[in-house]
């Protein structure tokens, strides 16, 4: 549904700045019914991606096609299939009611107002945006914004959907009730969606797949669930009830997997790798010998922020 092919885009420097390669050799394809996280720090080119996939920016060089037309040569055409929220709040008409935009923007795709009344109750029934259904854009809240925008491009009803950071600035209820509105339009209307996101949380919920950028180039493309296994390391933490003699904590030292730290309530952690089977006996071994008290094992696990951070380290450091 979406193919884009060694895209580039560099800006000019400004007041004698040097040129900025914001996009570097990027090349993707998302099918149709895929929901996707395009990840990265800031300034590493999601948004700049994202602009020239809707055809707001020209690449300078690369191809973008939007199922099976071309974004950069056919312009009108793909655009037919495709809705974006960009960063920023200039996504809707601030002088047009939270009911006008829906109409307006649903009608620019070829829908009829009087067709679309049911989902335009639907979805200001779903953002809480019933009494604001005939206040003007501006004077609605920067959260309540980003709730219009974002139904105003789905109800389009575009088979790609494309949203820029769209949880930014939304309450618990709101973040969590957009995330399972994308999913439901991945899952029952075979709807193809691309979003750029800092809250990982929200991408760990949501997306299947991520695309991790940095400074411009693509780091990792991969399902979530792959990279988590990828990355995991299984630890096991150790919490001990009583001081150890000198003569266990030099043993422990002595182990190197096996890193000993003391809480803030007096107790000890002790943390170990879980597939390191020979050091966990050996330590266990060393608690055995004065019958340690231990109060507490748990395992813990590396989350995908972690995951994230590592990759965006190892690709720093050029791996
Ligand atoms: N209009 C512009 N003119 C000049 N440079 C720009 C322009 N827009 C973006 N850049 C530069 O291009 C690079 C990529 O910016 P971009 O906005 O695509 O990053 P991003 O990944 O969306 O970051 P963020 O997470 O902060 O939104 C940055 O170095 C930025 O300064
Ligand atoms: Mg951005």
């Amino acid at each position: 549904m979406v193919r884009v092919e060694s895209l580039e885009k560099t800006y000019p420097g400004r007041r004698g700045a040097p040129p900025v390669k914001a996009v570097d050799r990027v090349s993707f394809q998302v099918p149709q019914g895929q929901l996707v996280g395009l990840l990265g720090p800031n300034g590493a080119g999601k948004t700049t991606i994202v602009k020239m996939m809707c055809g707001l920016i020209r690449p300078d060089a690369g191809q973008i096609f939007i199922n099976g037309k071309d974004m950069v040569c056919r312009r009108t055409e793909a655009l037919v299939d495709v809705s974006a929220v960009l960063e920023g709040n200039r996504n809707i008409y601030w002088r047009l009611t939270c009911r006008e935009n829906l109409e307006f923007f649903a009608a620019l795709k070829g829908r009829s107002p009087r067709e679309i009344q049911p989902e335009i109750a639907r979805y200001l029934d779903l953002f809480k945006l019933n009494d604001k259904a005939d206040t003007e854009a501006r004077k609605l809240s920067r959260g309540m914004q980003q709730k219009l925008a974002t139904a105003v491009a789905l109800i389009a009803q575009s088979r790609v959907v494309l949203l820029d950071e769209p949880t930014l600035g939304l309450d618990v209820q709101a973040s969590l009730e957009i995330r399972e509105l994308l999913k439901r339009i991945v899952q029952d209307e075979g709807r193809t969606v691309i979003l750029t996101s800092h809250d990982m949380n929200v991408v760990q919920d949501t997306c299947e797949r991520v695309i991790i950028i940095n400074e411009g180039r693509i780091v990792a493309d991969d399902s979530i669930d792959h990279l988590l296994d990828l990355f995991q390391v299984k630890v096991c933490r150790i919490v001990i009830g009583e001081s150890l003699t000198p003569a266990q904590q030099q043993a422990i030292q002595a182990l190197p997997q096996v890193l000993l730290e003391e809480e803030n309530n007096g107790k000890i952690a002790l943390t170990v790798p879980l597939e390191d089977a020979q050091v966990l006996h050996e330590l266990f071994g060393i608690l055995a010998a004065n019958s340690t008290v231990i109060c507490a094992i748990e395992q813990k696990q590396t989350s995908f922020e972690r995951v994230f951070l590592e990759i965006l380290g190892r690709s720093e450091h050029g791996a």
